[in-house]
């Protein structure tokens, strides 16, 4: 077992935490509930993230939900179980208080797809236009964004800017698709990132496993490139298709976003049967690798050692939080 200042030396370093650390007889829910109380903590955790991470969440949602319970959050310590442009928003919202990620390598390939100082360039080709990003991306990137959006409010956020304004969104070309489509934009510049876990479902598989389940309503998350948008019979951010098979009378679904949506599907509606979408490849599952890298004992650890944590330079805080602020704004006023 490894000595406790090893351990913290160690994730300083920024080898991360590794669940051999944790002593393998430790009642870990027991462990990590006493340091939530002990510490004034609260966990924050995606729909994404491992079964035992969202049983033990104050709070699970997707980004917007997440974002919205960051602003109001009364801990001492954020533990944000999610990827690390999350825990970086979460940081932005609140400057004062300690951002914990059980993994500093639980990363995004939206994220990782549009570089801030590429960005910038690309930017100053386009002076006229508005720079929307979807929240999917690094806190350099928000510095250079008039306002965020996640999927649940991208609509209102891009219907809240003038028709004639021409606009750059950044970084899901398919999530900006399918806004082009929504909206009528004609006059919206992409930049070419993509999800990889949205984008490997397959079309062939997909309509295989329709034709064995005729009732099944196929729901997908806007990440999803167009032609498999196109066979759904809804489309909706990981909470809006959530609310969808709670409130749907069908009794079969196959969802087309990361596996571990389903968790939370099944607790809600225990008697219905969701189907995983089936990728293009030989793979079993649809998983984010990132958001797969925080697991129950690097949750401990982290809440033990208070590490690792986020933390970003105050400019970055002050002017990359603009455009989080525009988003909430936009979403009060929609009613989102
Ligand atoms: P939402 O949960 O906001 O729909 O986002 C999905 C996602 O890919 C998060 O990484
Ligand atoms: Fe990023 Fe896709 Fe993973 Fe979400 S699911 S964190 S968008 S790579």
């Amino acid at each position: 077992m490894t000595t406790d200042l090893a351990l913290a030396t160690r994730n300083l370093e920024s080898n991360g935490f590794l669940d051999l650390d944790v002593d393998p007889t430790l009642d870990l829910f027991e462990e990590i509930n006493r340091l939530k109380k002990e510490k004034n903590a609260i966990i924050l955790a995606h729909y994404y993230q491992e079964p035992d991470i969202q049983d033990i969440a104050d709070y699970i949602g997707d980004s917007l939900g997440l974002s919205q319970q960051a602003v109001q959050a009364e801990a001492d310590i954020i533990v944000f179980a999610g990827v690390h442009f999350m825990a970086e928003t979460a940081k932005m919202l609140n400057p004062h208080k300690k951002v914990i990620l059980p993994d500093l390598k639980a990363g995004c390939s939206l994220a990782d797809s549009c570089p801030a100082p590429v960005f910038r360039k690309f930017k100053e080709q386009h002076p006229d236009h508005i720079v929307v990003s979807y929240i999917n991306c690094t806190a350099e990137l928000k510095t250079l964004t008039d306002i965020c959006c996640t999927s649940t409010n991208a609509v209102q956020v891009i219907n809240s800017i003038p028709m004639d304004q021409p606009v750059i969104f950044a970084p899901d070309i398919n999530l900006g698709k399918y806004l082009q489509k929504k909206t009528g934009r004609e006059n919206m510049i992409l930049w070419n990132g993509t999800c990889m876990v949205h984008e490997i479902f397959s079309h062939e598989k997909i309509v295989k496993l329709q034709q064995r389940h005729p009732n099944a309503k196929f729901i997908a998350h806007p990440e999803c490139e167009p032609h498999i948008l196109e066979m759904a019979d809804f489309i909706g951010s990981t909470t809006g298709l959530l609310k969808y098979t709670m409130n749907d009378p069908s009794s079969e679904f196959i969802v087309a976003t990361e596996v571990g949506i389903i968790h939370q599907m099944e607790l809600k509606s225990p008697h219905k049967t969701f189907i995983p979408a089936p990728p293009n490849n030989t793979c079993a599952c649809n998983e984010c690798p990132h958001m797969k890298r925080n697991t129950l004992e690097k949750l401990y650890l982290s809440m033990k050692y208070e590490l690792p944590e986020i933390l970003l330079s105050d400019w970055v805080i002050k002017e990359g939080r603009k455009s989080i602020d525009r988003m909430l704004e936009i979403s009060a006023k929609a009613g989102l």
